[in-house]
């Protein structure tokens, strides 16, 4: 019974240690790689080159995203938590470090002319 009783806490003790491995890499990196994932699997629908299939002239292109004051971070940032008109919000289903990502690759496909 004790015996069992350890390989169980070895075991409860390993899956925590394994959780929080796995749950502190998905809180704490923030990058554009990450921020290609999260575009390709979330913004290509409407944003499929950096164009907009919903309001063709708010595209993210660097100029667009001048005329619309979103070329920073922390626009960006704000718009895919919040959605803006017809863009829905995304804070609900990506974590804080995924749409930090996602802005930083956005911002940095606009100004390096990459889309
Ligand atoms: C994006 O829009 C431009 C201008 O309308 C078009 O030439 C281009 O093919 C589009 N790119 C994609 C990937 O749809």
């Amino acid at each position: 019974m004790k015996f069992i009783l350890s390989l169980f806490s070895i075991f409860v003790v390993t899956l925590f240690i394994g959780l929080q491995l796995v749950s502190g890499q998905d809180e704490d990196v923030i990058s554009i790689e990450l921020g290609q994932r999260v575009f390709n699997d979330n913004c290509v629908a409407c944003h499929l080159g950096g164009n907009n299939s919903v309001i063709g002239d708010k595209t993210l292109k660097l100029e667009a995203l001048q005329e619309n004051s979103k070329d920073s971070i922390s626009a960006i940032v704000t718009q895919v938590t919040n959605g803006n008109g017809a863009m829905p919000p995304f804070g609900d289903k990506l974590q804080d470090n995924e749409i930090e990502s996602v802005a930083n690759y956005v911002l940095n496909q606009a100004k390096t002319n990459s889309w």
